[in-house]
Formats: C-alpha cells, structure tokens, sequence
C-alpha cells in the first residue's frame, strides 16, 4: 500500500473475521514495528501473544470496572480519566453501567492478543518529577505500538491500541511473568477487520499546528 492511504486508514479494528492470522504474518508485523524509535534506542518493547482462552476472560473481567468508570465519565460530559479536570462520577455510578462492547464479549474470538509490556528499567522518563501526570515515558512504547498497527494495516489487517487492561495491571503481571517493573502498556486485538472503515474523523492541520505561538498563524493557511 502507498503510506498516505496506510495512515490515512488505519483505523481502530475492534470486530474481526474468524479468519486466522498466520504466524509467519505476525512475525512480519513485529519485524516492521521493531523499527520504532525509542528513548536511548533502548528498546523495552516486550510482546506477549496471549492464545490462553482462560487468560482472555480473565483479562476481560479486569477490563470491565475501568470500562465502566470510562463510560460513566463519558455519559456524565466529561473528559474520561483525565488528570486536570477532578470527575464527579462515583464508583457506585460506575459499577452500575452496562457493558455491550464487542470486543470484550468477544476477547476469546479475537485471532490475535497481544499485551505490550515495558520495561521501566531501560526508560528516560524525563518528566518524572514535574508536578504532572508523566507523559515522556508513553513515547518509548507507543510508537512501536503505532508501528505495528500500520504495519498490520499494510497487510490486510486491523487492530486497535487499547489501554483498559491496566486498570488491573499487577493481576496482568502475574498471569504473564512480568517482574513489576514492566508495565503493561497496550492490550493488541489483530484480526482481519469485518469492515474496513477508510474514513477517519481528525481535526485539520489548521485546528492543531500554528506558527511561532499556540495563537499563532495556522500551518497550510
Ligand atoms: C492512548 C490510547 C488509548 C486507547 N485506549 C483504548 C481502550 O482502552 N479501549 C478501546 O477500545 N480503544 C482505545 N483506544 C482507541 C481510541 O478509542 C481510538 O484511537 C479513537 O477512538 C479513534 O478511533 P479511529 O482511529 O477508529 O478513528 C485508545 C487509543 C489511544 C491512542
């Protein structure tokens, strides 16, 4: 595929045919994502294909309260679990939402599972003492995770980046062997997509990109 129509249509892959995924296709999807950039070149990417239909469900029961909480924030107007603006969601609220996503009624069908783990150990989390939510150690791991995802479009198939498994990360850990300084960045559904959306909804350039000052001129006019 040319690259415009890679990144202009991978998309968020959530309903999967039950056509299996290969592993000879898999290999090739992680050696193109393993060319992602990482702090230091470190590289402290490590990637875990689960097929254990017991570890699936477990996974999806551990999913299920930070779902809730997400929609019930979402319901309620606001920004989900964002750190500047304080929810005024309870947990009372949230336990009481209704869950009817695919994808986690689903997790034992998905082809494919990946969890994305880090390595804390080998990250420069330069921001690490700003009084904000850290945001520098995510760029060691997503970009890799981006890489595989547009790889994996460029071959037919579709998946998304989810970040809900951490909600119950220490409980992922242990079911995987991760030591605790590897954190679970990603939960990777891969399948070949039921539908494949070739339309996806972002803000223009001029919305987002300003010359000089974030009230600048905007870029392309
Ligand atoms: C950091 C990050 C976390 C995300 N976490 C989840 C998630 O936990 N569950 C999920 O279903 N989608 C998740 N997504 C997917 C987003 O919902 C998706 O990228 C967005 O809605 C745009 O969808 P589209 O690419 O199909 O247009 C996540 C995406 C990012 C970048």
């Amino acid at each position: 595929m040319e690259f415009d129509d890679v990144v202009r249509s991978t998309f968020t892959c959530r309903d999967f045919t039950d056509e299996p995924v290969p592993e000879e296709d898999l290999a090739k999807i992680l050696e193109q994502a393993r060319f992602a950039p990482s702090g230091g070149n470190r590289q402290g990417w490590r990637v875990i294909a689960v097929r254990d239909p017991e570890l699936r469900k477990q996974f999806s029961e551990l999913i299920r309260p930070t779902f809730q909480l997400y929609l019930a924030q979402q319901a309620a107007g606001e920004s989900p679990w964002n750190t500047i603006v304080p929810s005024k969601v309870t947990p009372e609220q949230a336990a009481q939402v209704e869950i009817t996503f695919p994808l986690l009624n689903h997790l034992d069908k998905v082809p494919v599972l990946l969890v994305v783990a880090l390595d804390l150990s080998l990250v420069a989390s330069f921001d690490k003492d700003h009084d904000r939510v850290g945001v520098i150690s995510g760029a060691s791991i997503y970009p890799f995770v981006w890489n595989l995802l547009l790889a994996a479009r460029n071959s037919g198939y579709g998946g998304a980046l989810t970040t809900f498994l951490v909600g119950g990360e220490e409980e992922v850990q242990k079911a995987l062997g991760l030591p605790p300084h590897y954190c679970v960045a990603a939960m990777v559904p891969l399948g070949r997509p039921k539908k494949q959306l070739t339309k996806l909804t972002r803000k223009p350039v001029a919305e987002f990109a300003t010359w000089d000052t974030l009230d600048g001129d905007p870029i392309g006019g």
